[in-house]
């Protein structure tokens, strides 16, 4: 489960990192999204929004300075979008999904490069 106090450890080949609560949060956001890629692939809605997805704001971070005024603007483009999913036509489920997918990458483009590729496969062609 998802705790404030104790950070999972994740031991990878030789270096053993704690992993921040906001690391924590962003692989629970790829998993719905994989999942609601999966659901519309199919012509089913997408699940509902985790209400979670809220603790973007204040999850604690690896580097706390990445945190700064335009962060606040992507979680806020992140979140808005994502909750457009939710409300729309199915015809149009497809182009939502994908508009939630490229406000990850434009906030991974300023903060954190290195999942650019794997969030890509998030995308509907
Ligand atoms: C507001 C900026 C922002 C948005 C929006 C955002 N991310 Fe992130 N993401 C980050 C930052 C910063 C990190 C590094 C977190 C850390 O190490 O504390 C991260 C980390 C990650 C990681 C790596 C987690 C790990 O450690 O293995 C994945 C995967 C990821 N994000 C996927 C996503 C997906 C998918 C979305 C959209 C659904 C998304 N992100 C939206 C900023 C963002």
């Amino acid at each position: 489960m998802f705790s404030k106090k104790e950070p999972k450890v994740i031991i990878t080949e030789s270096k053993v990192y704690k992993q921040s609560e906001m690391a924590a949060l962003m692989l629970k956001m790829y998993q719905a999204n994989l999942e609601n890629k999966s659901l519309i692939l199919e012509g089913k809605t997408p699940n509902a929004f985790p209400e979670e997805f809220i603790n973007i704001h204040t999850a604690k971070l690896t580097d706390p300075s990445d945190r700064n005024a335009s962060f606040k603007v992507f979680s806020e483009m992140y979140l808005n979008t994502f909750q457009q999913d939710f409300k729309t036509e199915k015809d149009s489920l497809k182009a939502k999904h994908n508009n939630t997918i490229y406000t990850c990458i434009a906030c991974h483009k300023t903060t954190c490069i290195g999942p650019i590729p794997k969030i890509k496969k998030l995308l509907i062609q």
